[in-house]
């Protein structure tokens, strides 16, 4: 029997979602118009066909341009409450998004419209929907420690409103070491901590963002899966990781998704979770993404269960609101 509507309707959690990666072609164009800012694209149908990767950094270069047209404070409301209400019909009842304030402070605009914006929207949700959210801030890591540092210092104000720092951008080259200060200091200031590893980068990398930026939660963790030792530190600790199937496929991190990592992370005794990373660029938000791997990796109802389980008990929520929102 199919599994589409068990999948459809199964009460989850999405907690790696990039709310920039959230920006449909058809908002980008009425971005664009309402702030008269040219886009290289004549349609919405160029903007789709223009979504071909290599890699990660093929489509970073893309989502970067994307964002341009991003400048006011309505602008971030209506990116993050299209969101809400795209995951909603996918019975997301609590969503931790991460968003990028360096791609916009960079471009001149100010961290407030950033963050006033995506939280007016994340209000609006929560009323219009019912769910609930959180905010978590990304520094790029292709930029300097000094640049991270930078914007710790300009989210100050909202810190009561954020709930953990993240780590994003190109992999390579980049080391979580790169940024073990900033994260100390983060958690000095009593943010949780994640760190995309292992996308591309190497099982050290996994290594670094627990044993150097001390994380709570890992971003993909995918190549953790060469190094048994690593497995067994991640099992032992309970360790939850955000995985993203068709942002993986997309950026040939996986060449098939039937060969896609997350059933040995099960069976490895992994506490996985499944995420749409970047909805709007990969072709499918996250029902799309329990559903590839039911298809193509035969992952099974008790399976799909467990992840949407592990994706609330792997929430930032108060530890006593988890069980009731299962
Ligand atoms: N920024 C947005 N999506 C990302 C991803 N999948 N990896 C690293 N940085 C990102
Ligand atoms: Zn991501």
């Amino acid at each position: 029997a199919t599994l589409a509507p068990f999948i459809a309707g199964l009460p989850k959690a999405e907690l790696h979602l990039h709310i920039e990666g959230s920006l449909e072609p058809e908002l980008m164009f009425e971005l664009a118009r309402r702030n008269r800012v040219d886009i290289p694209f004549d349609s919405v149908e160029a903007v789709r066909a223009a979504y071909s990767f290599s890699n990660l950094q093929d489509f970073l270069d893309i989502y970067y341009a994307g964002a341009n047209v991003l400048l006011t404070e309505q602008d971030f409301h209506d990116l993050a409450l299209a969101y809400f209400r795209r995951s909603a019909a996918d019975s997301v009842r609590h969503a931790e998004i991460f968003f990028d304030p360096q791609t916009h402070t960079d471009r001149g605009v100010p961290f407030q419209v950033v963050a006033d914006g995506l939280l007016s929207g994340m209000a609006a949700a929560e009323a219009e929907q019912g769910v609930t959210s959180r905010l978590i801030l990304c520094f790029l890591r292709h930029l300097d420690e000094d640049a991270a540092f930078a914007t710790l210092k300009m989210a100050e104000p909202w810190l009561d409103r954020i709930i953990g720092v993240g780590l994003d951008s190109s992999e390579v080259g980049h080391p979580p070491s790169k940024f073990q200060r900033v994260f100390d200091a983060a958690g000095s200031l009593g943010l949780k901590r994640v760190a995309h590893a292992g996308e591309e980068g190497p099982p050290d990398y996994v290594w670094q963002a627990l044993d150097l930026l001390k994380i709570d939660r890992m971003d993909h963790g995918n190549r953790s899966m060469e190094d048994p030792a690593l497995v067994a530190r991640l099992a032992s600790e309970g360790m939850t990781l955000t995985v993203c199937p068709l942002s993986n496929h997309k950026l040939c991190v996986v060449d098939d998704l039937a060969d896609h990592p997350l059933p040995s992370m099960l069976a490895e005794g992994l506490h996985v979770t499944l995420n749409s990373d970047d909805p709007a660029y990969f072709g499918g938000y996250v029902n799309a993404n329990y559903q590839a791997l039911a298809d193509q990796a035969g992952l099974t109802r008790d399976q799909i269960v467990q992840v949407a389980v592990n994706s609330f008990e792997g929430s930032f929520l108060p530890e006593a609101d988890k069980a009731a929102r299962i």
